[in-house]
């Protein structure tokens, strides 16, 4: 189908999509097409991606070790900054190893497919509401994928059951991204070991910035040491940009052999990891922004309840309001931004559908005045445009249960 048919359908179905630009350093006021906006939307939680110290940081390692790295690792672009970070992030992290990747993406599509590829026809075990991040990984690996309900132990111990010898891995996001609660983790951990499969826990929305010291959800569900693979990113709390695996130093060998995302892809910039290391230094000696990553969620959820509007299972800095129909999110999104509030429509695919929502991310920086008020313009326009709230997107049939399937 010719682009303009495809784009007119995704117009008409209320799912097209448009670039936005932002002309000033990430905050949590940006000036947005040429208006400054409060900015409800950004992963980067702790306000570090324009911290001076960051950006001091990040700035030096362009004058010592140049803007790039030029080549992937294993070729000549492995350099003393990544050995560095790496050992920071595993210390971190509570694990023995780390490995960096470009991204998150590329470390959740590298990992599942070099991790399944160990015993090929095995089965990869998937929570429905993961990120497309492990979803592709799973359709790359040469391996089944089980689907199973969102944070559902029954089901996915009957998968496990049913797999029998091919099960192989479980992943799971920590903090789910679009609607900000966590993964049984404990329950996971333990079907894992009794059928002697891998875990692996995607902390995109957790690394940095929840659980204690903000080490992550694997860690504060006191399952540190018990999971296989830990993968973290550094764009989003940190502030910078790339991604790590936390995991045994054999298992860091295998991906370094036969994760392609690693193998043949140049590695992070110096800029980049410069500016990450600083993030965590930041985050390790300065706590209090954590505390109020917390406070701040706290109040923009109790503001958004208290005025009847649902926030589904959130219990962190993601707080989906569930509108349900895709162009009704996007034309309460429309309506925020006439008061200078900038939080982001989300729509199918990256939802299931009938699940669209604003997903609004609180910062550190986040003054609480700004928060009680955007919770009050969303309350107005909302009720402007008739918008019946509904639940958040878990249980919504998005996957047909019970059933060995590949990922949808
Ligand atoms: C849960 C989750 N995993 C992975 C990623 C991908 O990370 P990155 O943006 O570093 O590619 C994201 C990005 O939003 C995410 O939400």
């Amino acid at each position: 189908m010719e682009p303009t048919r495809r784009l007119a359908d995704l117009r008409r179905a209320g799912l097209l999509r448009r670039l936005r630009s932002v002309s000033t350093s990430q905050g949590p006021r940006v000036m947005l097409d040429g208006e400054v906006v409060l900015t409800l939307c950004s992963n980067n939680y702790l306000g570090l991606a324009d911290h001076p110290k960051v950006r001091r940081a990040a700035a030096k390692a362009a004058s010592s070790h140049g803007a790039g790295s030029g080549a992937s690792r294993l070729i000549s672009g492995n350099m003393d900054c990544h050995l560095e970070l790496e050992s920071e992030l595993a210390e971190f992290s509570l694990v023995e190893a780390s490995l960096l990747f470009g991204s998150g993406y590329l470390a959740n599509t590298g990992t599942i497919a070099a991790v399944a590829g160990i015993a090929p026809g095995g089965v990869i075990f998937s929570d429905e509401l993961n990120h497309a991040s492990i979803i592709d990984g799973c359709r790359l690996a040469d391996a089944e994928t089980f689907v199973y309900r969102h944070a559902d132990l029954d089901h996915l111990s009957w998968g496990l059951q049913k797999a029998g010898d091919r099960a192989k891995l479980i992943v799971t996001d920590g903090l789910f991204s679009m609607d900000g609660n966590l993964a049984p983790l404990p329950g996971i951990v333990d079907l894992a070991e009794r059928h002697g499969v891998l875990t692996m826990v995607d902390e995109a929305h957790a690394t940095g910035c929840f659980g204690p010291e903000g080490r992550g959800a694997v860690v504060d569900s006191g399952m540190s040491g018990r999971v296989d693979l830990v993968v973290g990113t550094l764009g989003k709390a940190f502030g910078s940009y790339g991604a790590f695996v936390g995991c045994s130093n054999e298992m860091r060998q295998l991906l370094i052999n036969q994760a392609r995302t690693f193998v043949f892809s140049t590695a992070p910039p110096p800029p980049a990891i410069a500016a990450a290391s600083k993030a965590l230094d930041l985050v390790r000696s300065k706590p209090g922004r954590l505390e109020r990553l917390q406070h701040n969620a706290e109040l923009l959820r109790d503001s958004l309840r208290g005025l009847g509007i649902p926030t589904g299972n959130s219990t962190t800095h993601i707080i989906p309001v569930m509108v349900g129909d895709p162009s009704m999110a996007t034309a309460l999104s429309d309506r925020l931004l006439t008061d200078g509030i900038y939080a982001q429509a989300i729509r199918p695919p990256t939802v299931p559908d009938g699940t669209s929502r604003l997903r609004m991310s609180v910062m550190s920086e986040h003054e609480p005045a700004d928060l009680r008020a955007a919770a009050k313009a969303v309350a107005r326009y909302a009720a402007e445009l008739g918008v019946e709230f509904g639940q958040s997107g878990a249980g919504t049939g998005a996957v047909e249960p019970a059933r060995l399937a590949r990922a949808a």
